[in-house]
């Protein structure tokens, strides 16, 4: 890891702990206001996490842009891109559901750099810098070696957009029998460390922005694991697939087959 790099991740890393001290005193008031659909809320704490990890990039990198959920893009001329979610697993803060994180990953020159990933409810931190390995708490850590999508434990999301939702629905029926089961636990960002982490063996979603997905797609890529759309595309929007490279291109074959690939 270059000492530029280092630097990158420990101001992610301090970036994403003081937003997690922000999303632990959850006020009785959440003040919910809704966004794309009824059901995609934002509370004031999403707004309250969000303002000290701004804040705290435009003092310590001001040339840098800045993609951030709840807030307008900022422009940036450093080449450096960051990707801010402050609140990842909305639905699970807003029922005291302790899976929910902040995420915060780093691209330079539009390639995924970098990624911190903390997992506020267990205190955890997911870390990964290109090339470097992935670590948990500075653990390293690698995902599962399991190649049979019958054997395999999905984890999988669905968007907010009512018409995606119900393609997704009917697709994953189709899935359900040929894996071994399906979770949807409410955090992309973590569903990816949970690949990373060998806790699931792969996760899929289509319908995702790129807070979702940027730190934990470098992380489970440090930790072994392929991520990308499906048919060669990158990941993105469309239906975004991580899982070890041997049950990557079978998995892949079968979402397909049963109607995923969507996005
Ligand atoms: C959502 C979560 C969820 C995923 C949705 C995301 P949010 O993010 O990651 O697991 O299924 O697609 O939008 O709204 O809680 O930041
Ligand atoms: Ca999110
Ligand atoms: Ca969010």
């Amino acid at each position: 890891m270059t000492p530029g790099e280092a630097e990158l991740v420990a101001l992610a890393s301090r970036l994403a702990r003081a937003a997690g001290d922000v999303l632990r005193q959850r006020p009785d008031d959440l003040e919910v206001a809704s966004k794309s659909s009824p059901t995609d809320a934002v509370t004031v704490m999403d707004r309250a996490a969000e303002r000290v990890i701004l804040e705290g990039l435009a003092t310590a990198r001001p040339g840098d842009a800045v993609v951030s959920e709840e807030s307008p893009r900022r422009e940036g001329d450093s080449g450096v891109t960051w990707f801010v979610d402050p609140l990842d697993g909305t639905v699970n803060y807003l029922y005291d559901l302790g899976q929910y994180a902040v995420s915060i990953g780093v691209a330079v020159d539009g390639e995924p750099l970098a990624g911190v990933v903390f997992d506020v409810g267990r205190s955890v931190e997911y870390a990964a810098v290109r090339g470097d390995g992935a670590t948990c708490d500075g653990r390293p850590i690698r995902c599962s070696t399991q190649s049979k999508p019958a054997m395999a434990l999905v984890a999988t999301g669905f968007n907010y957009d009512r018409q995606l939702r119900a393609s997704q629905a009917q697709a994953i029926g189709r899935l359900l029998p040929d894996v071994r089961d399906i979770r949807r636990m409410g955090s992309a960002a973590l569903d990816l460390c949970a690949v990373a982490a060998g806790r699931v063996d792969a996760f899929f979603e289509a319908g995702m922005a790129p807070w979702d997905w940027t730190a934990g797609a470098v992380i489970a890529r440090e930790a072994g694991a392929r991520v990308g759309g499906l048919r060669g595309r990158p990941p993105g929007g469309h239906t975004t697939l991580a899982a070890n490279p041997a049950l990557f291109d079978a998995l892949e074959e079968l979402l397909v087959a049963t109607g995923s690939d969507l996005g």
